[in-house]
C-alpha cells in the first residue's frame, strides 16, 4: 500500500522573510529564466532565427570572450599553488608579489582565514592606490577589503537600517537604476527615494531633482543615505567636478551620508571627461564638507581587469564615528573575512607591475588594449544605435552600459498595451526571441513615464558588429511590423 508523503515544510512562502519575497532582481530574473531556456533549446537543436545568443546581459567581459591580464593570473596561481615559487617559468615581480600576499596570510597559506578588514598589507596598498589617484592622503585603517563591491555596500547600508518616530531609513539611488540599490531596499527595509538622471543633460545629476525626491519623501521615510554611480550603470555619464560639488553640498544641506558608488573608475572614454572620486571633491572643498562622512567604493570586476567571480572590492571609509566604526568591524567579523583570492586579486588592480620590473610592459599593453578597445565599442555602439530610426543615445563617456531611448509607433504602445505589458519589454523580448540578442528593458530599471529605453552592455568588438548587425535586421523589422 502507498503511503502518502506528507512532508509539511517549515519554510513556506507565507512564513519567509517577506523581505525576501519582496526582492526582485530585474536582470537576474525571469530574463535569465528565458535566456537560460533558449540556449537548452538551442542546445537540443530547436529552430530558432539565430544560432547562438548573445549575452549582452550584464557587465562580465570574460563570459563574453575578454581573456584575463597574465599578470594576474601569474599571481594568483603562485599564492594557490606556492611550489610555482620555484617555476622558472613565472617572472620574479609575479613571484615576489605572490611571496608579499603569502607571508601576511596566517600560516603562509593562502587557505587561512584573515582579518575580517582584509589583509593589512592589501590594505595599505589599496591606500596607496587611493592616494596616487587623488592626490590627497588616504589613511589604510579606513580601507577594508570585502567580497565584491556589492557585499561593501552591503556591509555599510545595514549601519542605517532602523526606524525612528514609525518612519524607515530611506535609501536615495538614481533612476535608471542599477538594480542592487533597490534589491538591498527590500532586503534590508529601507524606504526607496527615487531620484532620476537628466537624460537631456547627458544623465547629469540635477539638484533640484534632489530636493523634489527627497522633500516628497521625507513625508513617510527618514531620508538617511544618498547613492551616487560614478561613472553611471546604466546611464553611462561621469560626472562633472562641478556636479560633484552641487551634489555633495546637497547632502551636507540635508544630513545625507553619500555612498559613492565608482566601480567604474578606470572605464573613462570620452576625451571631456575626467574622473573625480567624491572623496577628492569632498577634501578639496574644505571645511565643512571635508568632514563629511563618506563610504566609497571600487571593484576588481569591472574596469579593465574584470575578474567578476573572484569576488573582490574595497570600500573606503572615512570620517565615521570611532564608536560606530567598532560596531561595523564587530558585526562585519560575523562573516570572517572575503576571500583570500579576492584579496590577493586586488593586490595586483592596487600594486600593478612598476616600470623596470619584468612584467611590466606585458601588463601596460594588456590593459591599454582592454581599455582601448573598449573605448572602440562605447563609439561604435553609439554611433550605429543613433543612425536607426527613433533610437537617440547620448554619448558614452564611461562605465560599461548605454541606455538609449527609443520612439515607437503608435502601433507598438497598442500591441503591447494589448499584451498588458510595456512597450519596451515587448521590444526585448522579441529581440530576444527573434534574434537572440539580450537587451534589459527600461521598465526594469525604471524611466521617466512615457518614455522608453532599454540597457545594453559593452561586448568585444567583434561580437557587437555581429550584435549590432543582428539588431539592425531585427529594428527594421519590428518597426516595419507596427508602423
Ligand atoms: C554600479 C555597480 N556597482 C556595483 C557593482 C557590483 O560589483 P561587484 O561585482 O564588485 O560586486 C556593479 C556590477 O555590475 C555595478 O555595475
Amino acid at each position: 500500500m502507498a503511503t502518502e508523503s506528507k512532508h509539511q515544510h517549515l519554510l513556506t512562502l507565507d512564513s519567509i522573510n517577506p523581505n525576501i519575497q519582496n526582492m526582485e532582481h530585474p536582470i537576474r530574473g525571469p530574463l535569465l529564466t528565458r535566456i537560460k531556456e533558449l540556449e537548452k533549446e538551442l542546445k537540443n537543436d530547436v529552430k530558432k532565427p539565430f544560432k547562438e545568443i548573445i549575452k549582452s546581459l550584464v557587465a562580465d567581459c570574460h563570459a563574453m570572450g575578454q581573456p584575463p591580464l597574465t599578470f594576474i593570473r601569474q599571481v594568483m596561481s603562485v599564492v594557490i599553488y606556492p611550489q610555482l615559487l620555484d617555476d622558472m617559468k613565472f617572472p620574479d615581480d609575479a613571484k615576489q608579489r605572490a611571496k608579499t600576499i603569502l607571508d601576511a596570510c596566517n600560516g603562509g597559506s593562502i587557505g587561512s582565514y584573515t582579518d575580517t578588514k582584509g589583509i593589512a598589507i592589501i590594505r595599505k596598498h589599496v591606500a596607496e592606490f587611493i592616494e596616487k589617484r587623488d592626490g590627497i592622503p588616504c589613511n589604510w585603517e579606513d580601507i577594508i577589503l570585502c567580497t565584491g563591491a556589492s557585499d561593501g555596500i552591503r556591509k555599510v547600508l545595514r549601519l542605517f537600517v532602523k526606524e525612528t518616530n514609525g518612519k524607515k531609513a530611506g535609501l536615495m539611488f538614481p533612476v535608471p537604476q542599477y538594480p542592487i540599490f533597490s534589491i538591498l531596499s527590500h532586503e534590508l527595509g529601507f524606504h526607496q527615494i527615487k531620484y532620476y538622471l537628466d537624460e537631456f543633460q547627458n544623465w547629469r545629476i540635477n539638484v533640484e531633482e534632489l530636493q523634489r525626491s527627497i522633500d516628497e519623501a521625507k513625508k513617510v521615510c527618514n531620508p538617511k543615505v544618498l547613492v551616487i554611480i560614478n561613472p553611471g550603470n546604466p546611464t553611462g555619464q561621469i560626472l562633472t567636478r562641478k556636479n560633484i560639488e552641487e551634489i555633495i553640498q546637497f547632502a551636507y544641506k540635508e544630513n545625507l551620508y553619500i555612498l559613492a558608488d565608482e566601480v567604474y573608475q578606470h572605464n573613462i572614454y570620452s576625451k571631456n571627461s575626467k574622473f573625480y572620486s567624491f572623496k577628492k571633491v569632498m577634501t578639496e572643498m574644505g571645511e565643512p564638507y571635508s568632514n563629511m562622512e563618506l563610504a566609497s567604493f571600487m571593484s576588481c570586476s569591472k574596469g579593465y581587469t574584470s575578474e567578476c567571480g573572484f569576488r573582490s572590492g574595497f570600500s573606503e571609509i572615512i570620517n565615521m564615528c570611532p564608536e560606530v566604526k567598532t560596531m561595523f568591524h564587530k558585526a562585519n567579523s560575523a562573516m570572517s573575512c572575503p576571500p583570500t583570492t579576492g584579496q590577493a586579486c586586488m593586490e595586483v588592480l592596487v600594486h600593478p607591475p612598476e616600470v623596470g620590473e619584468p612584467s611590466y610592459d606585458l601588463f601596460i599593453k594588456e590593459k591599454e588594449d582592454i581599455l582601448n578597445s573598449l573605448k572602440v565599442q562605447a563609439k561604435l555602439i553609439v554611433e550605429t544605435l543613433n543612425s536607426f530610426e527613433g533610437i537617440s543615445c547620448n554619448e558614452l563617456e564611461g562605465s560599461m552600459h548605454l541606455f538609449p531611448q527609443i520612439k515607437f509607433p503608435p502601433k507598438v504602445l497598442e500591441a503591447a498595451k494589448k499584451q498588458n505589458q510595456s512597450p519596451d519589454k515587448l521590444y526585448a523580448s522579441e529581440a530576444l526571441e527573434n534574434a537572440g540578442i539580450c537587451l534589459v528593458p527600461g521598465e526594469a530599471l525604471g524611466q521617466v513615464s512615457g518614455t522608453y529605453h532599454f540597457r545594453i552592455t559593452l561586448m568585444p568588438v567583434d561580437q557587437m558588429k555581429i550584435m549590432l548587425e543582428r539588431l539592425e535586421a531585427f529594428h527594421k523589422e519590428f518597426m516595419d511590423r507596427y508602423r
